[in-house]
């Protein structure tokens, strides 16, 4: 598969990003080397052809769900014995505020999809899981798909409804 993004590495000027949210900038800024040096995560990022700059980012990081937060419908076929399902986290996903509005964010969310679907076809994985970080965020994922898990603020989007995308 073709990727927009690439891995994050020194050679990216990360401190000229700014997403307008801190926690995602301050992420970005401070810790995401060290997350994927430790392999506490994998970030990738949207480079800017002209200007080189850091246009956007997202983390992806192995994880698991309980079976419980997982909607009927969506575990009729699954095994009883699986107390949890294995998941792939969309930990981050941001755009820097000079290239919000022109569906570039659209285009990222799509490149984080295709990685997970991808690796899932090495690694078994159920779903993708985000935690939205406000409603707004929660907004943007509703727009594409995701449901939204009882009591938890989390939200899944099942590798199946991907594989429809890209399979
Ligand atoms: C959320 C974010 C990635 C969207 O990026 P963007 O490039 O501005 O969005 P796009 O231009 O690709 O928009 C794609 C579609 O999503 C919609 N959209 C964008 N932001 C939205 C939001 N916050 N809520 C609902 N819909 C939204 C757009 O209206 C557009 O819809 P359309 O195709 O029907 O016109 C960006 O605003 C961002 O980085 N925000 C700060 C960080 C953040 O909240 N990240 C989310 C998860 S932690």
């Amino acid at each position: 598969m073709i990727y927009l993004t690439e891995p994050l590495d020194s050679k990216h000027d990360r401190k000229s990003f700014s997403c307008g949210k801190d926690l995602l900038d301050n992420y970005l800024w401070y810790q995401a080397k060290q997350d994927v040096k430790r392999k506490l995560s994998a970030c990738f990022v949207l480079v800017d052809e002209e200007t080189k700059k850091l246009a956007g980012y997202y983390t992806l990081s192995s994880n698991s769900i309980s079976n419980e937060l997982i909607p009927e419908s969506f575990k009729k076929k699954l095994p009883k014995s699986y107390d949890s399902l294995p998941t792939i986290l969309l930990g981050r996903l941001a755009l820097d505020k000079n290239f919000k509005g022109r569906g570039i964010g659209r285009l990222l969310l799509i490149d984080s999809l295709k990685r997970c679907y991808e690796t899932s076809e090495s690694i078994g994985a159920f779903a993708i899981i985000t935690d939205p970080l406000d409603k707004e965020a929660e907004k943007f994922y509703l727009k594409y798909g995701f449901i939204k898990l009882p009591d938890s603020g989390k939200m899944f989007l099942p590798i199946k409804t991907i594989k429809e995308l890209f399979g």
